[in-house]
């Protein structure tokens, strides 16, 4: 049988965490880390999402009798995995039967996938591995806009610690208030702005506003706290978690050049996480 082919990129969410549940906007990257699902005669025992998204497709478009080869990264780092797996699964379902779909109805029939498996969650990691780039993003898919930008200066550090993030939706949500989904909505239509414009020293200064904001919900770690801490005394404009909290990875924006780069990643080693080399996904 004629194999099919699909990949799809991780994300990291550049500001707006949590509040991304709530209606707010935020900001997302996709980056350079990659599944790929490849059609296979041998039907093994299916993930989590791989069985939801089957099931969800077999109901509205008919039995779908091929296997799938799932080739990916690391689920370790919350870098969106489940999302790209999601999203590469359901483009080669899509293909197989012949249905042509555009981006967003793509994006709905995957967003369904993952509320019926974890029932909450904004849906930007998977805009992220369907759109690619920079995307500014609102909860459920009411508003996604890819932003014109082709790089950004990020460092990523992986905290050790592996994080749930329906446990940590869960257990912010007793300390999400008005406030805090106000300033976090600032900062990113602020932050928008300054990508606009590659202004990158004013992008980190909202990542550190939002850090703050997001101490305050409980979902950062003291490890991810040392990791922070080092990135901005090497230099950093900014540094933040990204994503769920409670673990995970940080990210921090590093000032121009090879040298600013390294000085922040070494930054980042030394105080005990681990670098992942990462670039956006375009
Ligand atoms: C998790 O990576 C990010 C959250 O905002 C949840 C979501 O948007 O689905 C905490």
């Amino acid at each position: 049988m004629r194999k099919i082919s699909f990949t799809a990129p991780g994300k990291l969410l550049l500001l707006g965490d949590h509040a991304v549940v709530y209606g707010k906007p935020s900001l997302v990257a996709a980056i350079n880390k990659f599944v790929t699902v490849t059609t296979s005669d041998n039907r093994v025992k299916e993930s989590t999402f791989v069985a939801a998204a089957r099931k969800l497709f077999e109901q509205k478009y008919g039995p779908i009798k091929s296997g799938f080869k799932i080739v990916g990264f690391d689920s370790r780092y919350g870098l969106g995995s489940s999302a790209a797996v999601t999203v590469a699964v359901a483009k080669t379902m899509f293909k197989l039967k012949g249905i042509r779909s555009t981006n967003k109805q793509l994006f709905d029939f995957c967003y369904r996938v993952v509320l019926n498996v974890q029932g909450l969650g904004s849906g930007f990691d998977l805009a992220a591995a369907i759109w690619r780039g920079v995307i500014y993003f609102v909860t459920g898919g009411k508003k996604i806009e890819r932003l014109p930008v082709k790089q950004l200066p990020l460092v990523v550090g992986y905290s050790g610690v592996k994080a749930d993030t329906a446990t940590m939706v869960k257990k912010a949500a007793k300390l999400i208030d008005s406030n805090f989904l106000k300033v976090s909505q600032t900062i990113v239509n602020q932050g928008k702005a300054a990508i606009l414009k590659k202004d990158w020293k004013k992008l980190g200064e909202l990542m550190n506003i939002n850090q703050a904001v997001l101490r305050k919900i409980g979902v950062s770690t003291g490890k991810l706290e040392r990791l922070i801490k080092a990135a901005l005394a090497a230099g950093a404009y900014g540094a933040k978690l990204s994503g769920a909290g409670g673990g995970d990875c940080m990210i921090a924006l590093h000032p121009d050049g090879i040298q600013g780069k390294l000085l922040v990643e070494r930054a980042i080693k030394q105080a005990g996480g681990e670098v992942l080399k990462v670039k956006l996904a375009l």
